[in-house]
């Protein structure tokens, strides 16, 4: 099932309530928290008090993108504050099993994000204890950035390398994900497509927004194989 994941990165943080509330509409069923420390990424957003503003606000699920190193350092605190998966990327710290373990003993999912750099060998030891694998399709730290074409030879190894490991879990994708380029990585394996920037800053509403992002991935040829 094709879902997108609104990225709160793009959203008009005077009325961040309300632009969650508008997202709350079919295909949808959790938001992006694009966390950046300023050290792992040339960027700095927000934190933990975010996640626990918006955790009474709705049923979505939070899923935290945590782009800090290193991540174990906050991973308790974005728990407490109410989230429900934790996104870590494998370049952020040499004890990414240990993690994912942290994660799962606090009963939250896990993810591993991959930058465009980083091949999905890199988390053969890890890749059978996560709910999602998120390829990132830019290089992280901002919104509206230019999608990375040959990221979709990743997405369909990773797609090969869950069939050959008989897992089944999201394949997510984050950055420059368009009605464009929706139908693009849907066809090379993913089933999760991050938005920022299409949901929230192209002149029309959310729901809107979202409804043309799904049209466009669903009009995508099913994956090979
Ligand atoms: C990393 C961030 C962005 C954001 C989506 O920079 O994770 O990728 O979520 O950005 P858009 O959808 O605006 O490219």
């Amino acid at each position: 099932m094709i879902k997108i994941a609104p990225s709160i990165l793009s959203a008009d943080f005077m009325h961040l309530g309300g632009q969650v509330k508008a997202v709350e509409v079919p295909g949808v069923d959790r938001i992006q928290i694009d966390v950046m420390d300023g050290r792992f990424v040339p960027n700095i957003t927000f934190g933990p008090a975010v996640v626990r503003a918006l955790r009474p606000l709705t049923a979505l699920a939070l899923e935290v993108h945590l782009m800090v190193e290193p991540p174990e350092e906050f991973i308790d605190r974005f728990v407490e504050a109410g989230a429900d998966t934790l996104i870590v990327h494998q370049e952020s710290t040499p004890h990414l099993h240990r993690a994912l373990q942290h994660i799962h003993s606090l009963g939250k999912k896990a993810g591993v994000a991959i930058n465009p750099s980083t091949p999905v060998s890199q988390l053969g030891e890890v890749l059978d204890m996560l709910q999602l694998i998120l390829v990132m399709t830019v290089n992280p730290g901002f919104g509206g950035q230019e999608f990375i074409p040959r990221t979709l030879n990743k997405l369909e190894a990773v797609r090969e390398e869950l069939i050959r490991r008989r897992l089944e879990i999201d394949v997510e994708v984050d950055g420059g994900i368009t009605p464009a380029t929706a139908p693009r990585v849907v066809a090379a394996g993913a089933n999760v497509l991050v938005a920022g920037s299409s949901v929230f800053d192209v002149g029309v509403s959310p729901g809107e927004a979202v409804r043309r992002l799904l049209e466009a991935a669903l009009s995508a040829a099913p994956p090979r194989g």
